[in-house]
């Protein structure tokens, strides 16, 4: 039963195959939150709630009376409210028809639901798993009339359990949501680290380590989509925290909007962490009978580390967020004309690169940015999603034709979320662009955002993308939005209304992309904004990949790469071979470097391949057919990061199957040094009592492994097998690199 009820003592009890999430209903109806952590027996855990006047504390008025130890300001809850006496970081504020805002939520009712909740209109998890349920609470504020669920999915072999609550307005006053965040989770201590991937354009998801101090410590978005700034996830973590070992808690949020993350430590040292849309520039009105639906958290708590971390979000992800035609298939290998043309081509131009590409074993061919409108540079056109012949010099049902007769699948970039003042969509409907009235709004790549808020924009966006998918005959779309928000207004609702618009214009996005997917079920769309700037759940609930980063040079990648792991399977991540020097840094690297690193995700290539030496054509030959061969391991089994970039010599990861038979290991050095130390690494995953002889090494040059003795050349080529308990334990040392930035990729299979 992974939902345990106990009316009685008045506890709900949450379990997971090895995590339990406890909460009970106190004397005073108050919801507290008493265990979220490994599984226990099924004690009621609030006795370790401490009660004690502390002062400058104060009691709901009914108990204060006779007991002030009382006190909202610190309990653990379930949910936290603004406004009654709780002084903390608060997720949810409500404010009446007289400007006051406060709520208190006691217990009212509980209901199981045989299966995982939905939410209207929102991504959110999914199961068809039979075992997995909903358990809904009911809270009250009695004397407001207002009803708030909290929804709890358990999922119980997934080792998750996800959150998301309604708030419904039953009384007769209009009231205004001004934070309706989607969880609160308190802690009674703690002594917490907490990892965030924060950066920036072409630096995404690096990682940061933070001790929790006493105050508040948050990352959010105000820019309209989750940004590449903070992504919404994080790790909280003690301090003793390893990749390999200790206890740790994963959040991720199924949301792309504004949102804000924040914890709190507060003067007894309790922990508190809140999570949901941003409330900076948030309200939402609620009449009578309305509710609103926050987005979905995505929770796990793990002994095992970083990894048993990332091992759970990367199954939860593929299994349960990822949907439809392409979610455990192996994605194409493909080639994108970005960084080979930019904007300088022509129809006959991308036909032969479809030959080329075909020659090469490429199987999709993605024509990017630039065939539509009058764009041929990035000041004009967006908006006018109508193909340029006179550029292309044919139609798209030619060029779809013409693409596909050389043996390749069809790809198309679309920016729908924009415009540029320079489109005939501008000229004619101004009004449809994000900005206030009587205001310049701001410039960014000279474009302004399209109000997707907006019914009658989602449907202009609709029914463009979709004559051209159909003209085309294209298979997948690659989904971009190179700019953040601001001048944030729309002209489709009223002046007390404005708040709600940020939210709607995600709710936009996400009405048009499902659209696409219901009327073209095998349309793969990778997500993407200039790389990887909405990386997220939400996102990943319609685009099973997005484009990591708009950085491209291999060594980048590793930290870019690395960091997305720690939430994100390898199956989300695209990844392309470009050309070196490379176009964002300038730095030479050798091709089967750039080729480890793509490998290790959604794999393509972004170049021209008429500029290609007959070596390296023939080097693509090999990887394109290497990759379809081992992209299943690579992409949807576990993952370790084994040295991460910011080891002194090499970065190194594993991807091995469930059952331990096979791995593959890539290492890169970034950089070379006379008189190198040895670097050991040790893997893992595998069966501790079979042998293992590794099978083939990829870009293991004769002279690098004349560096090393007989016996430890004979293991390289397979000749000695070494059991998994001393793989893992005594590990293996990377032959030395023979030039900056080398690399190599080895597989170990159980014999
Ligand atoms: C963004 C994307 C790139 C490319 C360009 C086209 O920067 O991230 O991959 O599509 O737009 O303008």
């Amino acid at each position: 039963m992974s939902i345990i009820i106990d009316e009685g003592k008045r506890t709900f009890t949450l379990e997971t195959r090895s995590t339990a999430y406890q909460m009970k209903v106190d004397e005073h109806g108050t919801l507290l939150h008493t265990w979220y952590g490994k599984k226990l027996s099924d004690d009621d855990l609030s006795y370790a709630v401490l009660r004690k006047d502390r002062g400058l504390s104060g009691n709901p008025h009914d108990v204060g009376l006779y007991d002030r130890t009382y006190s909202l300001d610190l309990l653990p809850q379930e949910i936290a409210c603004y406004g009654a006496g709780d002084y903390r970081i608060s997720t949810l504020r409500v404010q009446y028809e007289n400007g006051a805002s406060a709520l208190s939520l006691t217990y009212d009712s509980y209901e199981i639901l045989k299966e995982k909740y939905d939410i209207p209109d929102l991504p959110a998890s999914y199961s068809y798993d039979r075992n997995d349920k909903t358990l809904v609470v009911r809270l009250k504020d009695v004397e407001a009339d207002i009803l708030v669920e909290l929804y709890y999915g358990v999922f119980e072999e997934k080792d998750v359990i996800t959150r998301t609550m309604r708030i419904c307005n039953l009384s007769d006053q209009a009231i205004k949501l001004l934070n309706a965040g989607s969880m609160t989770l308190d802690f009674t201590g703690g002594d917490f680290d907490i990892l965030t991937f924060y950066g920036k354009w072409a630096g995404e998801r690096q990682v940061q380590r933070t001790k929790l101090q006493h105050g508040v410590f948050s990352i959010g978005s105000v820019r309209g989509a989750s940004s590449p700034h903070y992504n919404p996830s994080c790790i909280l973590c003690s301090e003793d925290t390893n990749e390999d070992r200790g206890e740790a808690y994963g959040l991720a949020f199924v949301y792309s909007g504004e949102f804000l993350l924040a914890c709190e430590k507060d003067g007894i040292d309790q922990t508190r962490l809140s999570l949901g849309i941003h409330p900076d520039n948030f309200s939402w009105e609620l009449l009578k009978d309305e509710s609103f639906m926050s987005p979905e958290v995505i929770l796990t708590y793990t002994e095992n580390g970083f990894s048993g971390i990332s091992h759970t979000f990367h199954d939860f992800i593929r299994d349960n967020i990822v949907r439809g035609a392409w979610q455990h298939t192996r994605r194409p290998v493909l080639i994108n004309n970005w960084e080979g043309t930019y904007f300088y081509f022509n129809g006959e131009k991308l036909i032969r690169f479809a030959e080329e590409a075909r020659d090469l074993g490429i199987e999709l061919f993605v024509l990017d940015d630039g065939w539509f409108g009058n764009r041929n540079d990035d000041n004009a056109g967006l908006g006018d999603w109508v193909p340029n012949e006179k550029k292309l010099g044919m139609t798209m049902e030619e060029l779809g034709l013409c693409i596909k007769s050389t043996g390749v699948s069809f790809g198309i970039w679309f920016e729908p979320e924009m415009v540029n003042e320079d489109s005939d969509l501008f000229r004619e409907h101004p009004q449809w662009a994000v900005s206030i009235p009587d205001r310049k709004p701001n410039l960014s790549r000279n474009q302004l955002v399209l109000d997707v808020s907006r019914r009658d924009v989602q449907d202009y966006l609709i029914d463009h993308i979709e004559a051209v998918l159909a003209a085309g005959d294209i298979s997948y779309l690659k989904w971009d939005f190179n700019r953040s928000l601001c001048d944030k207004f729309t002209r489709a609702l009223p002046r007390e209304r404005q708040g709600e618009m940020a939210h709607m214009f995600v709710m936009g996005t996400y009405r048009i992309l499902e659209h696409l997917i219901h009327d073209f079920p095998n349309l793969l769309i990778e997500g993407c904004s200039s790389g990887g700037g909405r990386f997220d759940c939400g996102m990943l609930y319609y685009t099973p990949q997005i484009w990591t980063s708009d950085n491209t040079d291999p060594i980048e990648r590793l930290s870019i790469q690395y960091g997305t792991s720690f939430i994100y399977p390898v199956s989300t991540m695209g990844a392309h071979v470009s050309a070196s020097p490379n176009h964002q840094t300038g730095r030479e690297t050798p091709f089967k470097t750039r080729t480890v690193i793509a490998m290790s995700g959604a794999f393509g290539y972004e170049l021209d391949p008429e500029k290609l030496s007959s070596e390296e054509k023939a080097m693509i030959r090999k990887d394109a057919e290497l990759y379809k061969e081992i992209a299943d391991t690579l992409l949807y089994e576990d993952y370790y990061r084994l040295l991460p970039p910011t080891h002194p010599e090499a970065a190194a990861w594993e991807q091995v199957t469930k059952d331990g038979r096979r791995a593959i290991v890539s290492a890169v050095w970034h950089h070379v040094r006379a008189n190198m130390a040895p670097v050991y690494i040790k893997l893992r995953g595998l069966k501790g009592f079979a042998h293992y002889r590794i099978t083939f090494t990829e870009g293991h040059s004769p002279e690098s492994l004349s560096r090393l003795t007989d016996t430890q050349q004979k293991i390289f080529k397979g000749e000695i097998h070494l059991k998994g308990d001393t793989l893992m334990n005594v590990g293996l040392f990377l032959p030395e690199p023979v030039r900056e930035f080398d690399s190599m990729m080895f597989m170990v299979e159980r014999i």
